[in-house]
């Protein structure tokens, strides 16, 4: 797989305090802007980084929500035996007939557009200071420890178990609210359909996770339109560190998920979900079901958004391999048991880089 080389290291310093001043939004806003900052650019190796067009014969997995709550049992067979492969071969699924109104979703990226907008000056009011603050206005992913940034401004909220929410644009928190509930709810239930799809009780990973209290992070991440593209990157190769990821976007596409040893486009369809498979469902499933690394890339001509809700264990969980998938002789567990928070402390305190938060728990 190709690595992203620095074109112009810089040094820490200057990386600090170019914090305080530019988000990519207002930076691509500047009437003049026809090529980027060098602390923008990368190279790519150029041997097989291209993404592709998803096969007719391998494309991504769709499922249908609607059949989880089947009352025929068969139905509801098929589509934990759908998960379970989707789970398997991909790791990335769209999920369709989801339930969550077609309103509830234009609402939050509506409501995110008007956060963007709000001026540098008012939103300066939620730029984070701590890893671990509950809301986090910022650009890049740690703008303090990168030499090269990506072409991404972000919001990062905290809405469960305790829920959090910046207080402009006016109306943001019940807007919010209602997305963010709904999209647990949504998360919940695929898990049960997970945990059954690899043998366990269907609340077992709520149990075993304290889902009552997981928790949960919304990201929006405002990728403007970028003058030079293919110099740039919205977020680097990585996996996400939750059990569940649900993304939506505002209909531009970007996402590129690294499926059978290439990259592969994932086109927006209005209205679903798509859903990856993270870290701690990695560890939790003793490595059945791996997070999969994906990217995300920017275009020249419109302003990308996509809103990104990780659903995870709660925050004082020790995750550890499922004692129901592990024996002594063949199956020995392959990750040792960490606190969720402090793994998630130490990989958004890093610079983004593939599965190395996982690094750090294996055997
Ligand atoms: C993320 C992410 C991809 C995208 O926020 O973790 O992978 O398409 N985003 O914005
Ligand atoms: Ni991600």
């Amino acid at each position: 797989m190709a690595t992203l080389c620095p074109v112009a290291p810089l040094h820490r310093e200057a990386n600090a305090s170019r914090l305080q001043i530019t988000s990519v939004k207002t930076l691509a806003e500047s009437s003049d802007l026809t090529s980027i900052p060098s602390h923008y650019a990368f190279t790519t190796s150029a041997s097989g980084d291209q993404a592709v067009h998803s096969d007719h014969d391998d494309s991504i997995p769709v499922i249908d929500f609607s059949l989880l709550s089947s009352s025929n049992p068969d139905q509801r067979r098929k589509v934990v035996s759908d998960l379970a492969k989707a789970c398997q071969d991909w790791g990335f699924f769209m999920v369709i007939n989801h339930g969550v109104p077609e309103s509830q979703m234009k609402a939050m990226v509506d409501m995110l557009t008007g956060f963007f907008d709000l001026t540098e000056e008012e939103k300066k009011e939620f730029e984070w200071k701590n890893v671990l603050d509950p809301i986090r206005f910022g650009t890049s992913f740690n703008a303090s420890v990168e030499k090269v940034f990506f072409w991404r401004d972000y919001l990062k909220v905290r809405v469960h178990p305790k829920f959090h929410c910046p207080t402009k644009p006016e109306g943001f928190s019940e807007v919010l609210a209602e997305y963010s509930g709904a999209v647990r709810k949504l998360a919940r239930e695929l898990l049960k359909g997970i945990s059954e799809s690899l043998g366990l009780e269907p609340d077992y990973i709520g149990q075993a996770m304290n889902m009552d209290s997981s928790l949960q992070i919304l990201t929006a991440n405002l990728y403007p339109p970028c003058p030079q593209p293919e110099l740039a990157m919205g977020m680097p190769p990585h996996s996400d560190h939750g059990l569940l990821t649900i993304l939506m976007q505002n209909g531009i596409g970007g996402l590129q998920v690294h499926h059978g040893g290439k990259w592969v486009m994932i086109d927006p369809v209005p209205n679903a979900f798509l859903v990856n498979t993270g870290d701690h469902l990695e560890i939790m499933s003793n490595g059945k079901y791996k997070s999969v690394l994906h990217r995300a890339v920017v275009n020249n001509n419109s302003t990308r958004m996509s809103i990104v809700v990780s659903n995870g264990p709660s925050p004082d969980t020790v995750v550890t391999p499922a004692e129901q998938l592990v024996d002594g002789e063949n199956n020995r567990a392959v990750y040792t048991g960490m606190k969720y928070k402090d793994f998630l402390e130490l990989q958004q305190s890093s610079v983004l880089d593939g599965k190395s938060g996982l690094d750090r728990v294996k055997i």
